[in-house]
């Protein structure tokens, strides 16, 4: 049931964690960290009713039912009194995840591990990180399917020099740890980035910003 866009975000979990889904939906990534042995216990939480009686179904059927507890929730408003230590929000744009994360002051802890996997807004995510007391611990980019996710794994409390444009993109982990598809990601980027600045030109207004971050991102990509 693991797929391998849910496989990357696991590899931020630490083991032994009290691990938290915020938007579970089928609950794949709870009911492989538990029948793996990687979590001591945890939580499914979603807000749609009916993605969470699809959790219950799918974590009855993998038998884990005593270790994982489902609850229904916006956020992480009835999740953050389990006490997670480690929270994955994963496939939801990157605004529902800055929204959710605003939200809830429990996160500002050192010890809780936020495990991102926004789908849209990437840089804005982090720079909401960046600007709200988080360091950026790891980041990795997986495709699944010919689409590219990124995975950021932060904590409160760490301070780091100002992110680039291109690290924004990117991830700075990224590029520092040389991920294997970094090249064909800013690749990627740029012709989204081209695409934008065509939008720009056609309606008359400046796309200068957005070439001058096309620049920055040349010396990575193929
Ligand atoms: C596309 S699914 C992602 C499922 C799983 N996390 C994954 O990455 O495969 C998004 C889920 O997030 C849930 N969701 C959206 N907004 C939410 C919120 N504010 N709080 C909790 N869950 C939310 C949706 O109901 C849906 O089940």
């Amino acid at each position: 049931m693991i797929t391998k866009r849910l496989l990357a975000a696991s590899e931020f979990v630490r083991d032994g964690a009290v691990f938290a889904d915020i938007g579970t939906d089928h609950a794949f990534l709870p009911i492989y960290l538990v029948t793996s042995g990687r979590v001591r216990s945890a939580v499914a939480s979603d807000i749609s009713p009916s993605s969470l009686s699809k959790a219950r179904a799918n974590i009855e059927k993998s038998g884990c039912s005593d270790i994982i507890t489902t609850v229904l929730s916006d956020g992480l408003e009835k999740v953050i009194d389990f006490h997670p230590t480690d929270i994955a929000v994963c496939g939801m744009g990157g605004e529902t995840i800055i929204r959710i994360l605003s939200a809830c002051p429990g996160i500002l802890d050192p010890s809780v591990r936020l495990i991102l996997g926004p789908q849209s807004f990437v840089p804005d995510l982090r720079t909401f990180l960046q600007d709200n007391g988080f360091g950026i611990i790891g980041e990795s980019i997986c495709r699944e399917r010919g689409r590219y996710y990124s995975f950021i794994a932060a904590q409160f409390g760490i301070k780091e020099p100002a992110y680039s444009g291109a690290e924004l993109i990117l991830g700075r982990k990224n590029i520092e740890n040389g991920s294997p598809i970094l090249r064909e990601y800013a690749s990627h980027e740029i012709e989204v980035l081209e695409t934008k600045a065509r939008g720009l030109n056609v309606s008359g207004r400046d796309a200068s910003g957005v070439h001058k971050l096309i620049d920055s991102l040349r010396e990575y990509a193929e």
